[in-house]
């Protein structure tokens, strides 16, 4: 790469060659597995926050805040599923883990006394495995805790297996306006086939017109790739989908993390080939764009109005706005103070009545700068000005240390700058992944480069002899991609009188 020195371009791509993670704090995996976390206190985190809420105070962090929090047990485990979930061995440790995180609640409400959320998401894990009595005892302790801005989006991740007539109805009562349900495929041989219980093609139907009927937006999560699953198949479920009509359908193509059963077996599944999925890809468009349906653009202020556009997955993360978690591998975002994560040791462990500490890393406005361009030119490839400066109030060119890097970068025809974005020039996936780490801080590049010393060494040694097979190995290494697509109905008559309904009596 012309104009950046070969140990600049060295150290850059060796960080590169250690995940897929393009943006820093990660977008996956524990955070304790990264060397730049370290534990802390309940204490310091509330801490955090009330710094971050005083930058809010001050219009210096976007106001948008969430609640995420997360239920990590299910009644089997998929053997295609990477989320953070364990199956229980009866109700004693759901019970105390659902204490545990009331708890938890308790000890933040007061500090966010004079703020509201935007949005609550449920996930899981399966948050309606829960009990009857346990789902609305935990609603009613969220609603009590915690003020939402009016038309606050909650949401509730759920399953065919799980949900249930009565669930449902505590879900409404208490205020929740939008579900995701995991249906995943219509075939029955497919689902039982990666240990699925519970769930047939009829009962997701059956599920699925009784939440059409209802005050609330509908999601649905299909997937690409699973065994025994055929190109075929897959259209076919996509076609039953759309002909149903839920207001938003999420196409996941299958991820083979390492902590999929899958992958601990050591066995890949076998699902649709890779090298067809662009052909696949490309069909599952068309059948839902003839059916009415869009895809979510993924750019920064553009799907801002669409009342479909999921706040924590889309705008919350979009714009790096803050989200308080509660529960194991919940992700926290304190804007301008910190990211956290409970360690997730206990999820090994058969008690789950305590939830244990914190890991963090410090942020400041210059990291949540710095993260800001990563995660866009890495996400969205491209960095709006105007919404830059919406965060920021500075143009992102005026502001130290970026205003430099992009100089810098702009000078080498890496990117392009015009009045309203900084783009790419470059189209190759490499360069571009490797040029993302000149926005990383000095500080965040010696702890990885430290942290990493061993393989670093070897890195070097195995570059010098041969860059090429190096490089060509993270390049495919980087575009083996796994990918979600979100579609919305065009035409959705939003139905969420409900939740104004509950407002109004609250
Ligand atoms: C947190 S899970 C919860 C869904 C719910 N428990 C269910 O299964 O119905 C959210 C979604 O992640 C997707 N997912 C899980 N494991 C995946 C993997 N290995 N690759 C791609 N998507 C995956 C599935 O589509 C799933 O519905
Ligand atoms: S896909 Fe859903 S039900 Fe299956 S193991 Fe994962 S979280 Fe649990």
């Amino acid at each position: 790469m012309s104009g950046i020195s070969k140990s600049q371009w060295i150290k850059y791509l060796f960080l590169s060659s250690l995940g897929r993670a393009d943006d820093c704090p990660p977008k996956t995996g524990p955070y304790q597995d990264y060397p730049y976390f370290r534990k802390s206190s309940l204490e310091e985190i509330r801490g955090f926050w009330k710094k971050t809420l005083e930058l809010i105070d001050t219009g210096r962090a976007p106001k948008e805040i969430g609640i995420y929090i997360h239920w990590p047990f299910c009644p089997s485990q998929c053997t295609f599923c990477h989320c953070s979930m364990t199956v229980p061995n009866g109700d004693v440790g759901m019970k105390a883990y659902a204490h545990a995180l009331k708890e938890e609640m308790d000890a933040f409400s007061d500090v966010f006394r004079n703020h509201a959320f935007g949005s609550v998401y449920i996930g899981g894990g399966t948050p309606t495995f829960m009990l009857d009595e346990e789902l609305s005892s935990l609603l009613n302790h969220v609603r009590s805790r915690f003020r939402l801005t009016p038309g606050a989006q909650f949401y509730v991740e759920t399953s065919p297996a799980t949900l249930t007539e009565s669930k449902l109805q505590t879900l409404i009562f208490h205020g929740v306006n939008r579900v995701t349900l995991g249906v995943q495929s219509l075939d029955d041989g497919i689902v039982s086939g990666v240990n699925r219980v519970g769930q047939s093609r009829k009962k997701v139907e059956y599920i699925l017109r009784s939440l059409l009927s209802l005050p609330l937006i509908v999601d649905v999560d299909l997937m690409m790739g699973l065994p025994g699953q055929s190109t075929l198949s897959f259209l076919r479920d996509l076609y039953s989908m759309v002909k149903i009509g839920p207001q938003v359908i999420h196409v996941y193509s299958y991820d083979s993390r390492p902590q999929t059963l899958a992958s601990r077996f050591h066995k890949r599944l076998e699902g649709i080939d890779w090298k067809d999925s662009d052909a696949v890809r490309l069909a599952a468009d068309r059948i839902l764009k003839s059916s009415g349906y869009r895809q979510s653009n993924w750019v920064p202020g553009e799907d801002i109005d669409n009342p479909l556009e999921e706040r924590q997955d889309g705008s919350l993360r979009k714009f790096g706005a803050s989200v308080l978690g509660f529960g194991l591998a919940a992700k926290s975002h304190a804007f301008g103070s910190c990211w956290y994560e409970h360690r997730p040791i206990a999820l090994a462990k058969s008690s789950m009545g305590r939830i244990p500490p914190y890991f963090c890393f410090e942020s400041n406005l210059e990291e949540e700068m710095r993260h800001y361009a990563v995660r866009n030119l890495s996400r969205f490839h491209h960095i709006d000005r105007s919404d830059f400066r919406r965060i920021f109030h500075k143009d992102v060119v005026e502001h130290e240390p970026l205003a430099t890097i992009i100089s810098q970068l702009e000078r080498l025809k890496i990117i392009s700058v015009d009045s309203r974005e900084i783009c790419w020039k470059i189209t190759d996936i490499l360069s571009r992944q490797v040029l993302l780490r000149k926005f990383y801080s000095p500080s965040l590049v010696s702890a990885l480069v430290g942290y990493y010393e061993k393989e670093r060494a070897r890195f070097y040694e195995v570059y010098d002899k041969s860059s090429v097979n190096l490089e060509e190995n993270i390049r495919r290494k980087i575009s083996d991609f796994y990918f979600q697509r979100v579609y919305y109905r065009e035409s959705s008559p939003l139905k969420t009188q409900g939740f104004q309904k509950y407002h109004a009596l609250s």
